[in-house]
């Protein structure tokens, strides 16, 4: 399968161990060229790892792109204001003169969800819909309008969750943005479907990132070891709950990413796909 040709936006794409980094990387070396985008993040707000290693989210993974011999254009932006949205789109197409493949993969930080519906802040709420649901609404809309106007079809890749299919205690918010994320993917499928673009969702179970999680960081404290062991802990319990005896990596992710970017996926359209060692069937 080739993308040669083809030009990709991948939103959330500069963590070292995420599925956007992973994405991009994938799709690049199946030919595209690619613009990735991420937030710029305070040190706070990173996971030990990266910052160990002194890692320059999409300047970075920039570097790798164009050691596969692809294009690629970093741009910093932040997904919970509109209107870098819509200039992230903009910056896009008018680098390179088109538009094919757009990668809803960005998600708020996560972690100051994780308690009760009763203890959710409303501020937290907010912030889940704006940067999990609303900014895929918003890219897939300019995205969209700008593959209607081109004409060369297209393919719009939703990450959502196995989380908007099957919720779980302390999770309203996060549930509730990846459920809205598949029901945009199936309207916005329906909408795009004259143009010949399609548009579908992959649905992880746990992933083995290195995210900035909140919750992980406060639980590691209290029980007085490092964010990565703990994180390790969870790794490894979630694997064995799993048939296939481990949790995605990020490039299990990326390669159903690729295959619903690409020309074999040609009549998909509206379909949420779980990647997960089968935790989940529907
Ligand atoms: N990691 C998992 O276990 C898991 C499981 C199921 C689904 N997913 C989904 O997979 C996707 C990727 O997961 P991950 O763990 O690689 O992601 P992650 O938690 O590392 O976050 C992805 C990126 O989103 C960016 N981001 C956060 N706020 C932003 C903002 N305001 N503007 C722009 N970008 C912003 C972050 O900087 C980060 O690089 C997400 O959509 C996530 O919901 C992840």
């Amino acid at each position: 399968m080739s993308l040669e040709g083809k030009v990709a936006l991948i939103t959330g794409a500069g963590g070292m161990r995420g599925v956007g980094r992973a994405t991009a990387l994938k799709l690049a070396s199946l030919g595209a060229d690619v613009a990735i985008t991420d937030v710029r993040r305070p040190v706070d707000d990173l996971p030990p790892g990266e910052v160990r290693a002194e890692w320059q989210s999409i300047d970075s993974v920039a570097e790798e792109v164009q050691n596969l011999g692809r294009r690629v254009v970093p741009i910093y932006a932040d997904l919970s204001k509109p209107d870098e949205i819509e200039g992230l789109v903009a910056e896009t197409v008018n680098h390179y003169g088109r538009l094919d493949i757009m990668v809803n993969n960005a998600r708020a930080i996560i972690g100051r969800d994780k308690v009760p519906v009763t203890e959710l802040e409303e501020e937290v709420w907010q912030h889940f819909l704006a940067i999990n649901t609303t900014a895929v609404f918003l890219c897939t809309k300019h995205a969209g309008r700008e593959m209607v106007r081109l004409g060369n079809g297209g393919r719009v890749v939703n990450i959502a969750s196995n989380a908007g299919k099957q919720a779980s205690a302390d999770g309203a918010a996060y549930s509730a943005s990846k459920f809205a994320v598949i029901g945009l993917t199936q309207a916005s499928a329906m909408d795009l479907a004259p143009h010949g673009i399609t548009v579908n969702a992959v649905c992880p179970g746990p992933i083995n990132t290195d995210r900035m999680s909140y919750w992980e960081r406060a639980q590691a404290q209290e029980r007085g070891m490092t964010q990565e062991e703990f994180r390790a802990q969870i790794v490894s319990a979630s694997s064995e709950r799993t048939p296939l005896g481990r949790i995605a990596e990020p490039e299990d992710v990326a390669n159903l990413v690729a295959f619903l970017a690409g020309p074999d996926s040609e009549l998909i359209t509206g379909q949420s796909y779980n990647v997960n060692g089968g935790i989940l069937f529907h």
